[in-house]
């Protein structure tokens, strides 16, 4: 695919260019631990338009700031006590905060709600940026709007490598789906917003239910919309621990496990060798995107034990598989 985006590898130089990019307002791809981001200076609009523009994202749809310490959160954003518990228990990590904001974030940002989620990424070379910058980071995933997130820089090249000059190369994302978001705004009622890599038991919450979505129905909350992490190849789920009733040549059948069998056929995939969720979580939309461009016709994807991250994986695959 041709695009005029750099990937980056992470020198001392390559992490001052960027340094020096953000500064200027550029937009940049940035690893995180869940997925990779698309970041820009969350405190001015000129960066903050182009995050929208270059992902063709609509701006009702609010953006996560990213924050070096809760020191520097805490100049921009309302904090509770429950909210700064979660905050030095889970933070830096993969858990966005939804909060009452203050002046100083933009309405751009929000889509015009008093809240802003936040998060203090964990992520070595993301942690980096945000401790060089004297303002935090704006970053939804560094995906095309609706389409699968990014777990590699290379994924970020080639969808939007024509919009964005350079991504800063990570490897490959630890945890493989975006971050767990819940509401703090009422600190006696904490909600799960998105569920992810942090369970809501260990967050010390009521567990979500993963519903199949539906574009009719209100959302719980702007830009929770049903179409996300939906790649081109139409996909079809089926329970855990069983096999599609039917399979046709020309389409290709996700395991979470990999098959007992001597010979498996050429359009037989696993997440995981043994099974383990992490595992499965951190390979879903890597391959899901290696086999989007392959030209099947469906991909039939086994869904998730609905514990710990699994839940978070079948969230995304019941979007990924929403009607469109
Ligand atoms: O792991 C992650 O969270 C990644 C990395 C880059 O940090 N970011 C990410 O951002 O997934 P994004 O924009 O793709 O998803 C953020 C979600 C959106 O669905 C948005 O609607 C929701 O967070 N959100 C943002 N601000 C909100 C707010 N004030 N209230 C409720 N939901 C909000
Ligand atoms: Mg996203």
């Amino acid at each position: 695919m041709s695009h005029s985006c750099k990937i980056l590898q992470t020198s001392a130089e390559n992490i001052d260019l960027c340094v020096d990019l953000l500064r200027d307002g550029v937009v940049l791809g940035v690893p995180t631990e869940t997925v990779y981001g698309l970041a820009g200076n969350a405190l001015k609009e000129e960066s903050v338009r182009r995050i929208f523009e270059v992902k063709g994202r609509p701006l009702l749809d609010p953006l996560i700031v990213h924050f070096s310490s809760i020191k520097q959160a805490e100049a921009h954003v309302e904090f509770n006590e429950r909210a700064r518990a979660l905050a030095a228990q889970f933070w830096p990590g993969a858990l966005t905060l939804v909060l009452r904001k203050k002046d100083t974030i933009s309405d751009l940002v929000t889509a015009g709600l008093p809240s802003v989620a936040v998060r203090i990424p964990g992520h070595p070379i993301f942690r980096k940026l945000l401790e060089r910058l004297e303002f935090p980071l704006a970053a939804p995933s560094a995906n095309p709007f609706g389409y699968v997130s990014p777990t590699l820089a290379e994924h970020v090249a080639a969808t939007l490598g024509d919009r964005v000059i350079a991504v800063l190369d990570g490897g490959a994302c630890e945890y493989g789906v975006e971050s767990t978001i819940a509401d703090l705004r009422n600190p006696d009622t904490p909600t799960i917003l998105r569920p992810g890599p942090l369970s809501a038991e260990q967050l010390g919450m009521q567990s979500v239910e993963v519903e199949q979505p539906s574009n009719k129905t209100a959302q719980p909350a702007p830009g929770m919309l049903s179409l996300h992490y939906s790649p081109n190849t139409p996909i079809m789920l089926f329970r855990h621990g069983e096999r599609p009733s039917c399979v046709q040549k020309s389409e290709a059948v996700l395991y979470n496990t990999k098959p007992a069998a001597d010979k498996l056929a050429e359009n037989i995939f696993w997440l995981s060798e043994s099974g383990d969720l992490k595992e499965i979580a951190h390979n879903l939309f890597t391959l899901i995107q290696k086999l989007d461009v392959r030209g099947y016709t469906q991909l039939q994807v086994e869904r998730a034990e609905n514990v710990d991250i699994g839940i978070a994986v079948n969230d995304r695959l019941i979007r990924a598989a929403a009607k469109r």
